[in-house]
């Protein structure tokens, strides 16, 4: 399990400054190549079924940048008959399924799918019949991984949320929740990713932690460092801080 763990950037938060004035700048596909430029490994979006961030146009553009730079996309979206339509129409690389609550803040838990198969199970389906990987955000929870599992997934990200914003015993709890069920999802053929919360610390230690881990998706704290940064900086020393988890773990 050494392979090299690839990093995702979610630029929803570039969307979310054009949003505040309705205008087009600054533009989240600009940001999506930029990223690329400075190495990042691939984009992620969440489309929400509020448009607050990303709207349907930015993932018509962004599907093709990644195609044309030959990068993955990774489309967020909830389990909804209108977001199944979207994606199926552009076929992204990779889908992530979310829970969405309209009130939230940002993707507060991860995807209850043990409680709902029923209403996964077609959607994992079809989506995968079309071509994309679906990947299944859950907590690290062995119930989680499981249905998972059962739902025919090719991919787990666990949410790193709760991980990153308790203190001390309740973070050390909580990896040890992170490494175990990575530890039962990388046993029974479910391929890795991490995300939610990251900075450069956390993200390190997921790594150095988590052997089974071979994928971040990190948004909020990159496009919040590029403001004092630059994004290609944020993204280096995004990447270093990876590549220093990747040697931590011998
Ligand atoms: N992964 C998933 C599935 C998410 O929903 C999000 C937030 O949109 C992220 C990763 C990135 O989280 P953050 O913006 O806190 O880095």
């Amino acid at each position: 399990m050494s392979a090299r763990v690839r990093l995702g950037v979610n630029i929803d938060h570039v969307a979310t400054v054009r949003n505040a004035r309705g205008g087009i700048h600054p533009d989240p596909v600009r940001a999506a190549e930029m990223a690329l430029k400075a190495g990042a490994d691939g984009i992620t979006a969440h489309l929400r079924e509020d448009r607050r961030h990303i709207t349907d146009p930015d993932i018509e553009h962004l599907t093709a940048l990644c195609r044309t730079a030959g990068k993955p996309l990774n489309l967020e979206m909830a389990v909804t008959d209108e977001m199944l339509a979207i994606a199926l129409r552009h076929a992204p690389h990779a889908v992530c399924l979310v829970p969405e609550r309209r009130e939230e803040i940002t993707t507060e838990g991860g995807l209850d799918v043990a409680r709902l198969q029923g209403r996964v199970a077609p959607v994992v389906q079809q989506l995968s019949g079309a071509g994309s990987r679906v990947s299944l955000f859950i907590e690290p929870a062995e119930s989680q991984v499981r249905a998972a599992h059962a739902l025919g997934a090719a991919v787990v990200e666990f949410h790193t949320g709760r991980y990153c914003h308790v203190q001390r015993d309740e973070a050390l709890a909580e990896m040890e929740r992170l490494k175990a069920a990575a530890s039962l999802a990388h046993g029974l053929g479910l391929e890795v990713h991490a995300g939610h919360g990251l900075d450069y610390g956390s993200a390190r230690a997921v790594v150095a932690a988590i052997p089974e881990v071979v994928e971040l998706n990190i948004g909020h704290f990159l496009i919040g460092e590029a403001i004092f940064t630059g994004l290609e900086s944020a993204i280096a020393t995004m990447a270093d801080a990876i590549r220093q988890g990747e040697r931590d773990r011998t």
